[in-house]
């Protein structure tokens, strides 16, 4: 018999393969952000190098698979295919939520199955922000990074969806200090994690100061949990439960906008994720500052099939990119950050409104005459 967190890990795996469940109003931003086509980029495509070093890890793209699942039979299918197509790869990938096997160990192996095959890649462990305030913070905290002698630790925060999920945990009072006491703990770096609703540049440095090495912005604009949780009440015929999940379909801070909020306000490494799709999603996130980009929706589907499918899709994002860098005339990522950068409509407006400067990512003024 599963258990509750098993059903529901189900439920949301099998929502997110059959319904919509991405942004429908609000998008991420990537729209508004335009690089500058360079008529003659002055390199070769074929010797463009995307590779990078964060958090002391050389990753052969700044791409990463988002956390996704965990704890069941399906889970560890896709979690073995993705593990073995980001191994061969030369990415990272989180795991989903390791809190269903600190419950019951029995279901450790659908995690540790990630570093039997990916032995070299960058793995990051997976625990909630309210779990940790609730429980054993550090104890649990070492407990998933042993699991699967992962390189990083993810605490998830997920407020949106705790607010419109029936056995939502909506205390989040206490989950600061617990971060605080994990960052401080731990001898592997701390990645905070959003879920799909952005943080802000406040939250951004009140976590730098809780001692944290990374921030995953995960922002709006992609996978919606308050849509997820809108199917699964539906499903349940809960009226209450399904409202609450449409009125906040769209709550969020964009993703570019937490790309920018986030990386003009701290020193960390930030990663950018909620919504990035293509190679070109992924140079816009890193032209605004970012290090790293992540995605997750993208890659269950093919995930279900085999890491053929997923290796597949991952190359061709890759690829993307590399147009992308050839095209800007940036042979490697680190000279993405020297790129002009136009800033337009609503994405401008909300920066200018929360006091940063979108003109300033265009660099230098275009000069036609001296
Ligand atoms: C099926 C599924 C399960 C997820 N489970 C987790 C999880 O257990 N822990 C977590 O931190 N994020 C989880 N996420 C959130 C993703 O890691 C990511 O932050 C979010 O989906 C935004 O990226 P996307 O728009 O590329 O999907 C999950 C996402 C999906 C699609």
């Amino acid at each position: 018999m599963p258990n509750q967190i098993e059903k529901r890990k189900t439920d949301h795996i099998q929502i997110c393969l059959e319904e919509n469940v991405q942004a429908r109003h609000v998008t991420t931003g990537f729209d508004d952000v335009c690089l500058i086509h360079k008529a003659l980029p002055e390199i070769d495509r074929n010797k463009i190098n995307p590779s990078t070093v964060v958090l002391n890890h050389k990753f052969s793209a700044p791409l990463i698979v988002e956390a996704m699942t965990g704890g069941t039979a399906e889970a560890t299918k896709i979690n073995v295919a993705i593990a073995q197509a980001i191994e061969q790869l030369g990415l990272g990938m989180g795991v989903g939520s390791q809190r269903a096997a600190i419950e019951n160990p029995k279901l450790e192996s659908s995690f540790k199955i990630v570093r039997e095959k990916a032995p070299t890649a960058f793995l990051i462990a997976n625990i909630g922000g309210p779990q940790i305030a609730r429980r054993h913070g550090v104890k649990d905290a070492e407990k998933t990074v042993k699991m699967i002698n992962a390189d990083a630790l993810a605490i998830h925060l997920n407020s949106l969806q705790e607010a419109v999920q029936p056995e939502g945990e909506t205390n989040y009072k206490g989950v600061l200090n617990k971060i605080k006491e994990i960052a401080q703990a731990l001898d592997v770096p701390v990645i905070v994690k959003e879920t799909g609703a952005g943080i802000s540049a406040e939250e951004a440095k009140i976590l730098e100061n809780a001692g944290v090495a990374a921030i995953d912005v995960a922002g709006a604009g992609g996978t919606s949990w308050a849509a997820v949780e809108y199917h699964r009440a539906k499903k349940l015929q809960d009226k209450y439960r399904q409202r609450l999940g449409e009125t906040f379909w769209d709550w969020g801070i964009p993703t570019a906008v937490s790309v920018v909020e986030a990386t003009q306000s701290v020193h960390l490494t930030v990663i950018a994720s909620g919504g990035v799709r293509l190679g070109i999603d992924i140079a816009k996130a890193l032209a605004l500052g970012a290090d790293l980009a992540g995605l997750a929706l993208p890659i269950l589907r093919p995930a279900m099939k085999g890491s053929e499918e997923v290796k597949k899709e991952l190359q061709l994002i890759i690829e993307e990119l590399r147009n992308t860098l050839f095209l800007v005339g940036a042979d490697s990522v680190q000279k993405l950050k020297e790129v002009p950068v136009v800033i337009t409509g609503k994405t401008a407006d909300w920066l200018r409104a929360r006091g940063f400067q979108p003109e300033a990512y265009a660099r230098q003024r275009a000069k036609t005459k001296d």
